[in-house]
C-alpha cells in the first residue's frame, strides 16, 4: 500500500483521499491555505491521513495526485514531484478559467501542457471524468460485469500503471489513452466526458467519437 500525496483537499481530492484510505492507502492532503486550514477534513479521514503544505505532500507522496484547477503560472512544487508519477485530475472549463486559446484550439490539452510545466514528473490524466462523489459509489469488484471503465492518458506506460492499480482498488477498469495528446478526446464537452457510466467498450467507442467541439 502507498503513501499517497495529494495537493488539492476540496470536492476530487478529498473524494480520492477518502477511496485511497478505504483501500489501505495513507495519505498526506494539501490546500492553498495551509496544513491548519485541514484540521476538520482529517479528524474525519481519521489516522491514516495528514495535513501538510504542498511542498511536504509531494515529497511524501509515493506518487502525487494534483486535484487543483490549473493556473497560467504554475503553482506547483515541480522540484519536489520532480521524478514522480503526478495524477492530474483538472479539467480545463472556460467559464472557470478564462479564455486560453492554445486548448481552445485544441493546439495543446491542459494535461499536456500540466507535463511542460512539470517536466521532470510523469503525468498521467486521470479521475477528469467522473464526478468525484462517484469514486465512491460506482466501484464494482474486478470482472464483475457491470465494472466500469475509466481513461488514463500519459506518455509514460509506468505512470498509466499506477493509476490502473489504484482505479482497480477502487473498483473500475483502466482505458489507457496514448500518446498525452490524445487525451483531447476527453476533454469537457466530448462524448467520453459527457457520459460517465462507460464499459471499457463503450468507453473506446465514444472516445473514437471525439470531434474538435468548442470547450464549455
Ligand atoms: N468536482 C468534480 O467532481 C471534478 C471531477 C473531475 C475533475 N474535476 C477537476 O479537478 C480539479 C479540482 O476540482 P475540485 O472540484 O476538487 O476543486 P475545488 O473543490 O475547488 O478544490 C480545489 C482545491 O485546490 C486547492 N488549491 C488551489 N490552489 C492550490 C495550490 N496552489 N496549492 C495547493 N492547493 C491548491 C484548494 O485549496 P484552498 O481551498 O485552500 O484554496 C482546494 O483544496 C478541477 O480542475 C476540476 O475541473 C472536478
Amino acid at each position: 500500500m502507498s503513501k499517497i500525496g495529494i495537493i488539492g483537499a476540496g470536492e476530487v481530492g478529498s473524494h480520492i483521499a477518502q477511496a485511497a484510505l478505504l483501500t489501505g492507502h495513507r495519505v498526506v492532503l494539501a490546500n492553498s491555505r495551509g496544513p491548519e486550514t485541514l484540521k476538520d477534513l482529517i479528524d474525519e479521514l481519521g489516522p491514516n491521513a495528514s495535513a501538510a503544505t504542498a511542498v511536504e505532500a509531494a515529497q511524501a507522496g509515493d506518487f502525487v495526485i494534483i486535484a487543483v484547477p490549473m493556473k497560467r503560472e504554475n503553482d506547483m512544487p515541480t522540484e519536489s514531484l520532480a521524478d514522480k508519477v503526478v495524477i492530474d485530475t483538472n479539467n480545463y472549463m472556460a467559464w472557470r478559467d478564462g479564455p486560453w486559446p492554445i486548448i481552445q484550439s485544441f493546439e495543446k490539452t491542459e494535461h499536456e501542457i500540466r507535463q511542460e510545466q512539470l517536466p521532470k514528473s510523469k503525468v498521467v490524466k486521470a479521475f477528469t471524468h467522473i464526478q468525484a462523489p462517484r469514486i465512491l459509489t460506482w466501484g464494482k469488484p474486478a470482472g464483475a460485469p457491470d465494472r466500469l471503465a475509466l481513461a488514463a492518458s500519459s506518455d509514460f506506460p509506468e505512470a498509466i500503471a499506477v493509476v490502473r492499480a489504484l482505479y482497480d482498488q477502487f473498483g473500475f477498469d483502466t482505458l489507457a489513452l496514448r500518446p498525452l495528446s490524445e487525451s483531447w478526446r476527453i476533454t469537457p464537452g466530448q462524448p467520453a466526458w459527457k457520459q460517465e457510466r462507460h464499459s471499457a467498450a463503450a468507453l473506446r467507442e465514444n472516445l473514437a467519437k471525439a470531434r474538435p467541439v468548442p470547450r464549455p
